[in-house]
């Protein structure tokens, strides 16, 4: 097992890494300080990792929440489920609250500890890749509002995240991709060596070479953790994590949450924050047709949707947290491994790549 630390002084914790590490009671003793634990789950997940948690936690009064499947369902609505068990079980401010699923699950179960009694301890357990290299490490929490994704949250860390890399093998081949997409974002932002070795090893991952998924997970986990431990946050670096997230977002709010996935939309705003980086004289073509071919080879999609015209995309690119004063802030690319802050765009570059990238 790899054990790694996000450096947050008092409020540091540790990323545990491995094969079966679900099953290591001693993990969840180590981190669980009360007698009450609610888990938080999905109608997924529960049926195939609820009774190996459980196994774990003989000891405790347990608790379950099963909330509905999917993206659509991250909501305040959603959430005060969550309040609601802990209220009608008295649950007091010393509760664990432990988040066992992929990133919805992990925002929401996170946000629920960061408000009832405001803040009890949780435990984040990820099980689609896209969680164990992204979402559970860093304290990120919310939900979604009809207007925007992510736009009510707080930062909230917890008190570890166990990342079973066996419980991908239930993943299926579309959500393995999606995590891909992050994976592939801590190469281009910050770690080139990185980029590289995914370029030769993309076939290894979608195979689910174990030995290399293992590596992936460690390699972008590492990454977070430093830059989470640099700027909890986002007053400055970690703003890089959200390369093409303004274009992706704006995907996933346009067409309705739970169409495509969090990870697909963030490879097509990748590729368009590719583009416009070269626009603005930095990346070369050949980066970007290295970038949009590795995405490509992960199986994910590569152009926005076609009835998402220019202005509607600008709209709501206008709801977007870097923003400042109403104007659109994006990460770009200088070159492959190295990621600018939020910059205000040159906005004819902007509808350029819009009206041009991925159109017919
Ligand atoms: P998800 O949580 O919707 O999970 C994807 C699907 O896989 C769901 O249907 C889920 O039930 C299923 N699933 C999960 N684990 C499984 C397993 N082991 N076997 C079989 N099925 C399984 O999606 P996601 O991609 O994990 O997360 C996306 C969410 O994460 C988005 O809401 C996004 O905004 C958020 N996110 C948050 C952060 C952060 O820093 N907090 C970072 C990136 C993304
Ligand atoms: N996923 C972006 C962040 O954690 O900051």
């Amino acid at each position: 097992m790899k054990n790694l630390l996000v450096a947050l002084g008092e409020r540091s914790y540790p990323i545990y890494i491995g094969s079966g590490i679900l099953r290591q009671s001693e993990l969840f003793k180590k981190h669980i300080k009360s007698k009450q634990v609610v888990v938080v789950s999905n109608t997924t997940i529960a049926p195939l990792y609820m009774n190996s948690v459980l196994k774990n936690l003989d000891e405790y009064l347990v608790e379950q929440v099963i909330l509905p499947d999917g993206e659509q369902y991250k909501t305040l609505d959603y959430v005060t489920q969550i309040f609601d068990k802990l209220l009608a079980c008295k649950f007091s401010r010393n509760a664990t609250l432990i988040a066992l699923g992929g990133g919805v699950v992990g925002d929401m179960g996170g946000f629920a500890a960061a408000c009832y009694q405001r803040g009890i301890a949780f435990l984040q357990i990820p099980t689609t890749l896209l969680a164990q290299v992204d979402s559970s490490v860093g304290g990120k929490t919310g939900v979604n509002h009809p207007l925007g994704k992510n736009m009510i949250g707080a930062f909230y860390q917890p008190q570890c995240v166990i990342a079973d890399a066996d419980v991908l093998d239930t993943l299926d081949d579309r959500q393995l991709s999606a995590g891909l997409a992050e994976v592939i974002k801590y190469g281009l932002i910050r770690d080139v060596d990185f980029f590289d070795w995914l370029e030769q090893n993309i076939e290894l991952l979608l195979a689910r070479d174990k030995s290399a998924l293992a590596y992936a997970i460690e390699k972008s986990c590492k990454n977070k953790a430093e830059i989470v431990a640099e700027d909890e946050t986002e007053t400055g670096i970690r703003a890089t994590l959200n390369l093409g997230h303004t274009f992706g977002h704006a995907i996933e709010t346009g067409v309705g949450y739970g169409e495509y996935l969090h990870g697909e939309a963030v490879a097509i705003g990748t590729c368009l924050a590719a583009d416009l980086s070269r626009r603005h004289g930095w990346l070369t073509d050949a980066e970007v047709a290295r970038i949009i071919n590795l995405f490509k080879k992960s199986a994910l999609p590569i152009t926005p949707p076609p009835q998402l015209d220019t202005d509607r995309f600008l709209d709501l690119m206008a709801v977007d947290k870097k923003n400042i004063d109403g104007k659109i802030r994006l990460i770009l690319l200088k070159k492959i491994g190295l990621a600018t802050l939020p910059i205000d765009v040159d906005q004819n570059l902007l509808e350029l790549t819009l009206n041009t990238y991925g159109r017919k």
